[in-house]
């Protein structure tokens, strides 16, 4: 078996929520290709999208496995030292406990992983895509992995032998702290159901998507852990990662990227408060855009049955996708000509884990009640 781990956190930018330094991202390399050498691991690459890093590794250990998260943790607090060294913005930021008890899941890092019988004659190649998204939560994926697994508009591999009978989709509830709380439901037979949950991206989150001709192929995992669930308030945005094995069995990846013409509103933005649209970037972008635009971007990989990861494609970096960028900065733009009014600024039951809630509770105790006059 192969494990596919993509794991990452925020523990340090520049100059505010931008990017991790030159510094942290070559001494998490160098930890990668320790952890190689010494066997832990067969391959790495080592991205960021935004202040995020990504770690992602290749390996025989298994999903949810101690070793891999601890070794995770301790790429993370590395990187966290070398920050508070260059006096970074949010030094260790997403790392909210003392030490993981053996899994990053809960303790903050995002985790997605995959775990493959690289044997499975379904699977002569195996191809997959990472997509790690910035200034949003992982309910951000729940838009573009609902049209690609339930509408053919989307994607017309849904129609062929191989997948016209469906995927099962885990979904999770992403409020709901300690373990996890999660439903199974089949498309297409349930996709109205997994729509009825999956339009509250802040609660509900996709964490996995299986084959149902293959049922032991799992095509997607999603981190959906939310920090405010962890911390209680807020400490940045999820900004979530994303694994999805391509072609043959699955969707191939041009009709996985499909969703992303959309550059859909998602929740998260400036102060993690706010509403704005998806836009496709390519890999190791900082956000320097008013409001922090959330972006994602999307690494295409090929892996050998020996974990050998092949050289990547940056999809995003295409110039195809620069329409996209500027309907993006377009629909951002008019998002925030209305300011913080209606959809322009999250629910406050939302803003509830930031400092705005302190905000409101001051004017709330400045209410006085005014009795109606009575009849005469
Ligand atoms: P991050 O979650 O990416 O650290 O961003 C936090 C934020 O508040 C940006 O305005
Ligand atoms: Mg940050
Ligand atoms: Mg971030």
């Amino acid at each position: 078996m192969l494990t596919i781990s993509a794991i990452k956190a925020d523990v340090g930018s520049i100059g505010g929520h931008t990017r991790p330094s030159s510094r942290m991202m070559e001494a998490v390399r160098t930890e990668l290709q320790r952890a190689a050498e010494r066997g832990l691991i067969l391959d790495s690459d080592v991205t960021h999208c935004g202040d995020d890093i990504c770690l992602l590794m290749v390996h025989r250990q298994g999903s949810d496995d101690p070793e891999i998260h601890n070794f995770a943790w301790s790429v993370f607090t590395a990187a966290t030292t070398i920050a508070q060294e260059e006096a970074l913005y949010g030094a260790g930021q997403d790392l909210l406990k003392d030490a993981p008890s053996g899994n990053v899941r809960g303790a903050g890092p995002g985790a997605a992983e995959i775990t493959l019988d690289e044997t499975a004659k379904e699977r002569p190649a195996e191809p997959f895509m990472v997509f790690t998204a910035d200034k949003c939560g992982p309910g951000a994926y729940n838009f573009p992995l609902w049209t690609l697994f339930t509408s053919p508009l989307y994607c017309a591999g849904l129609m062929l032998p191989q997948m016209k009978v469906g995927f099962r989709f885990t979904v999770i509830d992403m409020e709901h702290a300690g373990a996890d709380r999660v439903i199974e439901l089949d498309a297409p037979e349930q996709h109205i159901d997994l729509a009825v949950l999956l339009r509250d991206e802040n609660r509900f989150g996709i964490r996995a998507i299986h084959s149902r001709k293959y049922p032991t192929q799992q095509v997607v995992a999603v981190s959906t852990d939310r920090l405010h669930t962890i911390a209680g308030e807020y400490k940045g945005k999820d900004d979530p990662v994303s694994i999805i094995r391509t072609q043959g069995i699955f969707p191939a990846p041009e009709e996985v990227v499909s969703p992303y013409f959309t550059a859909h509103y998602v929740a998260g933005d400036a102060r993690g408060s706010h509403h704005m649209p998806l836009m496709p970037a390519p890999i190791n972008t900082a956000i320097t855009s008013a409001y922090c635009v959330p972006l994602v971007a999307c690494m295409a990989y090929s892996v050998s049955k020996a974990g050998k990861l092949s050289e990547a494609v940056d999809v995003f970096a295409n110039p195809v996708w620069d329409a996209t960028r500027l309907k993006a900065q377009q629909k951002a733009d008019e998002m925030r000509r209305q300011g913080f009014v209606g959809p322009a600024m999250l629910p406050t039951q939302e803003l509830e884990y930031s400092a705005f809630q302190q905000s409101l509770a001051e004017l709330e105790e400045q209410f006085r009640i005014v009795e109606k006059p009575g009849p005469t």
